[in-house]
This record gives structure tokens, C-alpha cells and sequence, in this order.
């Protein structure tokens, strides 16, 4: 794709992999923008991140629902995806689980990081899981979204040596070096796809 690929962002927490992912843009490494970052906390930092860079963002209403993403709100989400004509819709550190209809409305244009060499620890507090179980590497992984938990397609992964001395917190913290590293061009190497 030649022309700028038009991104979306949902996420839940403090999205700094939606900045790398704007560094990337900003260095030219990246041929895109950003046109709707989306959360479904309206405290999470990754909405302030996205109003101090001047991009359009906006709280997704879950209907007061902790963790589930009901019908609805994944209906509006689409809707506001598809109005703002996003080509791909990135999941950075968004705490929900996508079905339909969004996925229908983008097939193959969901696009999630993750935080473990899958199919290896999916779900939550993937690092803390790798730590628990002793492993020697963990790492991060770019995947197509399906309606399955973290199990979809991969598009690119990175492998991080789990040190004797790690914790899951610094563990995380190494991985997210790499997720930001990854997930840039990750995205370069599907818009050449599309
Ligand atoms: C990342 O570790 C990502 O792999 C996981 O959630 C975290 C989000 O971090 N899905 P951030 O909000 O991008 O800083």
C-alpha cells in the first residue's frame, strides 16, 4: 500500500506501544497515521497520550461491564472504526476480547501484540506466567486477531532471555522493548499487502 495506511488504536492501559508506534510514524519509518485511538477506561493514559499528540480519541462505552465487550459496543466501535475509513485496527494492550461484528466489518485487519512467543503463555500476564514457569526465553508476538483467545495468525515475534535474577516486572519491561520495536514493523510488513 502507497498511499498512508489510516490506523486505529484500542487499548486499556498506558499505550506505549501506540507511541512507538507514533515515533515510528513520526521518524518516517512508518507511512501512516493514527486517526481514532479508542479505550474502554476513560482514566487510561493511552487516551491522554493520544489527546497531548492531537489525535482523535474516545472512551468506548461497555455498558458498566468490567471485562466483558458486549454486542453494542463492539457494534459502535466498528461503526467509528469504519466512518474514520481505518485500513487497520491495532490492539495495544486492549483488555477485551473482539468478535463480531467487528471482526467481520475488518477481516484480517485486527492486528494484537502480545506478550509471549505464542502459542507459547496466551492470556493474562504473560510474562508473570513465564517467569512462574521457569522458562529460559519469553519474548512477544504480532498476531492477526481471531475470535480465539491470542490464536490467531503471527506476523512477527522477538524472543528476550529470562535472566536467573528476573521478576515478572522486569521481565515485562525487557519484553516491552521489543514489543516496541516489533510492532512498527509489523504493521510496515502487512501495508505492503493490503
Ligand atoms: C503490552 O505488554 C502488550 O503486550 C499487552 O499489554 C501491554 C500493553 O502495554 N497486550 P502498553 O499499554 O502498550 O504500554
Amino acid at each position: 500500500m502507497e498511499t498512508k495506511l489510516k490506523l486505529g488504536v484500542l487499548g486499556s492501559g498506558s499505550g506505549s506501544n501506540m507511541q512507538a508506534i507514533m515515533d515510528a510514524i513520526e521518524s518516517g519509518e512508518l507511512n501512516a497515521e493514527i486517526v481514532l485511538v479508542m479505550s474502554d477506561f476513560p482514566d487510561a493514559y493511552i487516551l491522554e497520550r493520544a489527546r497531548k499528540a492531537g489525535l482523535r480519541a474516545e472512551v468506548i462505552d461497555c455498558a458498566g461491564y468490567k471485562t466483558k465487550f458486549p454486542d453494542e459496543s463492539q457494534a459502535a466501535v466498528a461503526q467509528a472504526l469504519k466512518s474514520a475509513e481505518v485500513d487497520i485496527v491495532c490492539l495495544a494492550g486492549f483488555m477485551r476480547l473482539v468478535k463480531q461484528p467487528l471482526l467481520d466489518i475488518f477481516p484480517n485487519r485486527i492486528i494484537n501484540i502480545h506478550p509471549s512467543v505464542l502459542p507459547a503463555y496466551p492470556g493474562l500476564m504473560a510474562w508473570k506466567q513465564a517467569v512462574d514457569d521457569g522458562a529460559s526465553e519469553s519474548g512477544c508476538t504480532v498476531h492477526y486477531v481471531d475470535a480465539g483467545m491470542d490464536t490467531g495468525p503471527i506476523i512477527m515475534q522477538a524472543k528476550v532471555p529470562v535472566l536467573s535474577a528476573d521478576t515478572a516486572e522486569t521481565l515485562h519491561q525487557r519484553i516491552q522493548l521489543e514489543e516496541h520495536r516489533i510492532y512498527p514493523a509489523a504493521i510496515k510488513q502487512i501495508a505492503t499487502k493490503l
